[in-house]
Formats: structure tokens, sequence, C-alpha cells
């Protein structure tokens, strides 16, 4: 299976976050090693899924967050200044629900309009498991605990507690779409 993609993203994701920001780059690099556990169900998508979990929190580097919605500021630097993969940049912009942390921000229209949402749901529900089982220090977690440590570290009534609240349902939804997905896989 080719990785050229990830390989590079884990090139450009390292510059920008492993010295500026490195809890959020060992998170990144936890969120990958889950995707790692997913290539196979993936197949021909398991590169692309590699590429955009290390490089989901890469609008996080204080270098890049313009707008301070990351999922944005993330997908406009891989857009404009590495011309990266239409599909990488749309999954990097949608990551975990971002529209709904757009919406918070006074940004989905913004958002909805530079980014569609990427077409392939199990690719998006696989990126949503990765990054939503693993904690900030990059290990291993449920949903429900890394929503609850979102919210308790944010605050429920900040931003990002309010639409990581709102988003959970969708959140173990689309877990529980991959956990079902890869309990029916062929062993
Ligand atoms: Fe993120």
């Amino acid at each position: 299976m080719s990785e050229v993609l990830s390989e590079w993203a884990w090139q450009v994701a390292a510059a920008e976050l492993s010295v500026a920001l490195p809890r959020r780059w060992t998170h990144s690099q936890g969120v990958t090693a889950r995707a790692a556990d997913l290539a196979h169900m993936l197949g021909k998508n398991a590169d692309m899924l590699r590429a955009s979990a290390v490089l989901h929190d890469v609008g996080y580097a204080p270098r890049l967050a313009f707008t301070g919605l990351h999922p944005l500021d993330g997908a406009r630097f891989l857009r404009d200044v590495h011309g990266a993969d239409e599909r990488l940049v749309r999954l990097v912009a949608n990551h975990s629900f971002a529209l709904l942390e757009a919406e918070e921000r006074g940004l989905r229209d913004v958002l909805e309009a530079e980014f569609p949402l990427p077409e392939d749901q199990l690719l998006v529900d696989a990126l949503v498991y990765c990054d939503m089982t693993t904690t900030p220090n990059g290990a291993l977690t449920t949903a429900e605990e890394r929503v609850a440590e979102i919210v308790g570290r944010y605050g429920a009534d900040s931003v990002v507690g309010r639409f990581i609240r709102r988003a959970s349902p969708e959140i173990f939804a689309a877990v529980a779409r991959v956990e079902a997905a890869l309990a029916a896989q062929p062993r």
C-alpha cells in the first residue's frame, strides 16, 4: 500500500506542531496510530485517513491560527500553502463535526462554501473515531471520556464546550458506525 501522502503529511504536521505545540503533536501522533488500526478496513483510503489524522489539528499552530476555527485555518493552510489534495483538505476542514463549531463561531457559511463535506462517510467517520478515542496525551480512551474531558477542559459554556455538547450524539453515532464496521471485518 502506498504511503506517499501520509509520509508527506507527517513532515508537514511535525514542522508546524512538534516545537510550537508539543502536546497537540503528541495527540496527533496518537490519532495517527489509531488510523493504522483501521487501515485494513479502509483499503485504498488508508493512506488518506493516516494523512488526515496527522494533519487534522495543524490549524492550531499559532502562526496559522487566523480565524480561531482550527479546522478552517488548517484547511486553508494546506490548500493555499501546500496545494494539498482536495479530499485531504476537505477532511481536515470538516474533522469531528467542525461545522457545528463553525456555527458557534459564526463561520458555518464560510466553512461550508470553501470546504464541502467529504462524500465518503466511512472515511469521515473513521477520522472522528481516531480523534475521539485518543486523549490529548495520545493515549487510548472512549468517546464518552473524551467528550467529558473536552467539556471539563474548556468549560461547558465556552464556545468549544457548547460545540462538543451539541456534537456529542453525532460523535457517538460515528464511533458506533466504525465499531460496527470493524466488527463486521473478516478476520
Ligand atoms: Fe481538532
